[in-house]
């Protein structure tokens, strides 16, 4: 396992990040104390949850599997922003829901610190300052040590930055996106802004939850039973069979099972090491439901795809672009001249 920087901070963290999202849902407490061993024997040390994960259950069980542990030896990360409650302010970016959720998150966790609090999603309803003056007064007192974002779109992440920054309050560290090859629209803002302002990427649904995973190939016209995307179906989720089973995706796929031969190595471990290869990325955060696929997504790290087979895969994955994506706003650009 490689270790990269969280972002501009002096943290050093696995380059996979082992997402807790399938505990206590696909996987077992035993199951997912094994995997997180695994994890850890094979050189991890960087682990995601989040309190909205089965309503609490995903940070429960690391906190049990944490107790065992020096919990300095790793690090932990969760979020806070969805519904917790039925309440009317058992949700969201106020003062009143951060401070209720991390002291919740604290408990569950079985810690006295959180080594990275991200907020999962923009809030409308608040003020940023109000959201931000409760981070900074959360590191002040030691019950976090540093703070990212999920799903912000770039103008509000550039907001929160510049606001944290001319008040003298902690500045976000991390960005939690959704990037994967069937996802490439965090490319447009989202990646350059976070290379320039310095920021950790740690991608999740990094197989888009399991399309990447190998066992999906054109020809098949139902989803695999009892997995995610069967069940996402069902539930309405966005990494649904309706929203995938297009020609766009089948064309990503056979460019990845392609690669994947030249190579001898998996779908999945293709999928996340052209994650990997790019010099935004830090982390990207696995997802597993059983040991098996736990092993397969670890040996996507220790190797690199050549240039020629990243480009593949660029090709076979690559957006349509328009104004201000296009290739002349990009000329424009660069040479300074209209
Ligand atoms: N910030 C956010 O809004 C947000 C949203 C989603 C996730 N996340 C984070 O990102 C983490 C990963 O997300 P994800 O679970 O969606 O990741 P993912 O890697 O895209 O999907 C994981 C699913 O793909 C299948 N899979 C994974 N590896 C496989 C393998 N080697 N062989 C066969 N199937 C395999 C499994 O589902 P099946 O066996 O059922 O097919 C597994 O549950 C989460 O745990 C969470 O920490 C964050």
């Amino acid at each position: 396992m490689k270790y990269r920087m969280l972002g501009r901070t002096g943290l050093k963290v696995s380059e996979l990040c082992f997402g807790a999202m399938t505990f206590g849902r696909e996987a077992s407490e035993a199951d997912s104390h094994h995997m997180l061993d695994q994890f850890i024997e094979a050189g991890g040390n960087f682990i995601d949850t989040a309190d909205v994960y089965t309503q609490g259950v995903s940070e429960e069980i690391v906190g049990h599997w944490l107790n065992k542990k020096r919990r300095s030896d790793v690090v932990i990360a969760t979020k806070v922003r969805f519904a917790m409650g039925e309440g009317l302010n058992d949700v969201g970016l106020t003062r009143k829901h951060i401070m209720d959720g991390v002291q919740a998150s604290l408990h569950r966790l079985n810690t006295d610190y959180i080594d990275l609090y991200q907020v999962h999603a923009w809030d409308p309803q608040t003020p940023i300052e109000e959201t931000l003056s409760t981070l900074n007064d959360l590191v002040r007192k030691g019950w976090v040590r540093y703070i990212g974002v999920s799903n912000f779109r770039a103008w509000q992440l550039q907001k929160a930055i510049y606001t944290s920054r001319m008040q003298g309050w902690e500045v976000m560290a991390s960005l939690q996106p959704q990037y994967n090859l069937l996802c490439r629209a965090t490319e447009f803002e989202l990646l350059p802004l976070a290379e320039h302002e310095g920021l950790a990427v740690l991608p999740w649904s990094p197989l888009r939850g399991g399309w990447l995973s190998g066992k999906f190939q054109r020809g098949m016209n139902q989803p695999p039973a009892n997995t995610r995307i069967e069940e996402a179906e069902k539930q309405g989720w966005g990494e649904s069979w309706s929203q995938y089973n297009h020609e766009s995706t089948w064309k990503v796929l056979d460019a990845l099972f392609e690669v994947a031969k030249q190579i001898e190595k998996s779908p999945a471990q293709v999928a996340l090491n052209w994650l990997l290869s790019h010099k935004a990325v830090t982390a990207p955060i696995i997802g597993a439901r059983n040991m098996e696929q736990l092993e397969s997504n670890l040996g996507a790290s220790g190797w690199s795809l050549t240039p020629n087979q990243v480009a593949q895969l660029n090709e076979a994955s690559h957006l349509p672009v328009s104004y201000p994506y296009d290739e002349a706003s990009e000329q424009q650009q660069q040479s300074g001249r209209v």
